[in-house]
């Protein structure tokens, strides 16, 4: 985490800055040695534009490592049955849940879900984040699934937020499926192969839970996703223990989200896993904890004092998360989780950047790296999660083109031309 404070004034030799080309981080320091970098790469320093965010603190653009951006509807009715007692899984099972949703969003036209994607993207982009992993699994039939897949690349294309595709067809067992063990063939047997020969997805998922896919279906699912070369990923362990974390490490998973319950055995298999250097990322999701009220707080101190590495995300989606908002995540996490302000910081950017295997150009303020930048209208990194909820971006970067300024997210057409 940089915190650029801005003592110096822009223009001053010990101003701090930034300077960035074509897209890249080219030198970060003091002004009067970034221009020095510049002009011995051959660039007079003089002919860059001039940025001036003097007085504010300058972190990566964040990264949302866990959503589940395509949906149609919302599900605030669950509220009220949960207030009398009744739990998530008990919902699903009772065809709510994700399952009114995939109705819900098998009905909707493209439009309204690249609408819904815009809007909600927007709203991303102006809390600061600037890469976002969206899972399909609100379609759970091949056609459907590979529409989300579709609509999530169209989304990417016309940025400015990069979106990074998960395919997620083992979300849930659609109640027109002829029973798990059949659906759970139907996702290895159609729905991947079309994925993968398609080329719209980079990592499979699966939600490993008692009474949704267990160990054994996750593993069939995430191995065939390996063979089709999707990286695996996994809703490890959120309400009860399921032998999720254990699972992602013997599969040398990127990342294992939720881990609300997760158990002794579950880190240790975490933490011999980063001690033997292909480390899973524990992604923690605290949203989900806040909203469903019976999930328990992931243990997020023992994560990081096992030496396992911790990112967060939202998780946004209408049941668990009905949140976009990272920065209020990165609150919670200070709040409820026990991590500092600089490890949430962390958890949203370069540990985040590992969760999606971006570690070597996003998530750090580097020369060589992806100019993807937030300055933030605070005077210590302490205070992003301090203002609970707030609205504290000033502008944002994405390739090194104005994405968002004082407020207003510039179109699509107006970032190519920045
Ligand atoms: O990560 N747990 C599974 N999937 C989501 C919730 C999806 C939904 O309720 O629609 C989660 O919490
Ligand atoms: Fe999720």
């Amino acid at each position: 985490v940089a915190s650029l404070r801005g003592e110096a004034t822009a223009g001053h030799p010990d101003a701090l800055a930034v300077a960035v080309d074509r897209g890249r981080i080219v030198a970060v320091g003091a002004e009067g040695s970034v221009r020095q970098q510049v002009a011995a790469s051959g660039v007079d320093p003089d002919t860059l534009d001039l940025l001036d965010v003097d007085g504010a603190t300058l972190t990566p653009g964040l990264i949302d490592p866990h959503t589940h951006l395509l949906f149609a509807g919302s599900r605030e009715r669950e509220w009220e049955l949960r207030r009398r007692g009744q739990g998530y899984l008990e919902i699903l099972a009772a065809g709510g849940g994700i399952l009114s949703t995939v109705e819900r969003t098998r009905a909707a036209t493209d439009e309204e879900l690249l609408a819904h994607g815009r809007r909600w993207l927007s709203e991303m982009l102006g809390h600061g984040v600037t890469t976002v992993e969206a899972k399909s699994g609100y379609g759970l039939d091949t056609e459907s699934e590979l529409r989300l897949l579709r609509l999530t690349a169209r989304l990417d294309q016309e940025g400015p937020v990069e979106l990074v595709p998960t395919f997620l067809g083992a979300h849930a067992v659609p109640t027109d499926a002829a029973g798990p063990d059949a659906y759970v063939e139907t996702v290895i047997q159609e729905q991947l192969p079309r994925v993968a020969e398609q080329g719209i997805a980079r990592f499979c998922d699966a939600f490993c839970e008692q009474g949704v896919f267990d160990v054994d279906q996750s593993r069939r699912i995430l191995q065939a996703g390996l063979a089709a070369g999707l990286r695996p990923r996994l809703h490890a362990d959120q309400i009860r223990a399921s032998g999720g974390a254990q699972l992602a490490a013997e599969l040398r998973a990127a990342s294992a989200d939720h881990l609300g319950a997760i158990d002794q055995d579950g880190m240790a298999a975490l933490g011999r896993a980063a001690r033997d250097g292909h480390a899973v990322i524990a992604t923690l999701l605290p949203a989900s904890a806040l909203v469903l009220g019976t999930e328990r707080p992931a243990p997020a101190r023992g994560l990081i004092e096992q030496g396992i590495p911790v990112a967060l995300g939202t998780d946004f989606n209408p049941g668990s998360a009905p949140t976009a908002n990272l920065p209020l995540i990165v609150s919670l996490a200070c709040l409820t989780l026990g991590l500092t302000p600089a490890e949430a910081l962390v958890a949203v950017t370069i540990n985040a950047a590992f969760a999606l295997g971006l570690e070597a150009s996003h998530g750090s303020l580097e020369p060589g790296r992806q100019a993807d930048l937030v300055a933030w209208q605070v005077r210590t990194h302490e205070q992003i999660p301090y203002w609970l909820g707030a609205s504290l971006v000033r502008l944002v970067l994405k390739r090194g083109r104005v994405a968002y300024h004082d407020g207003i997210a510039k179109d699509a057409d107006d970032v190519a031309r920045t």
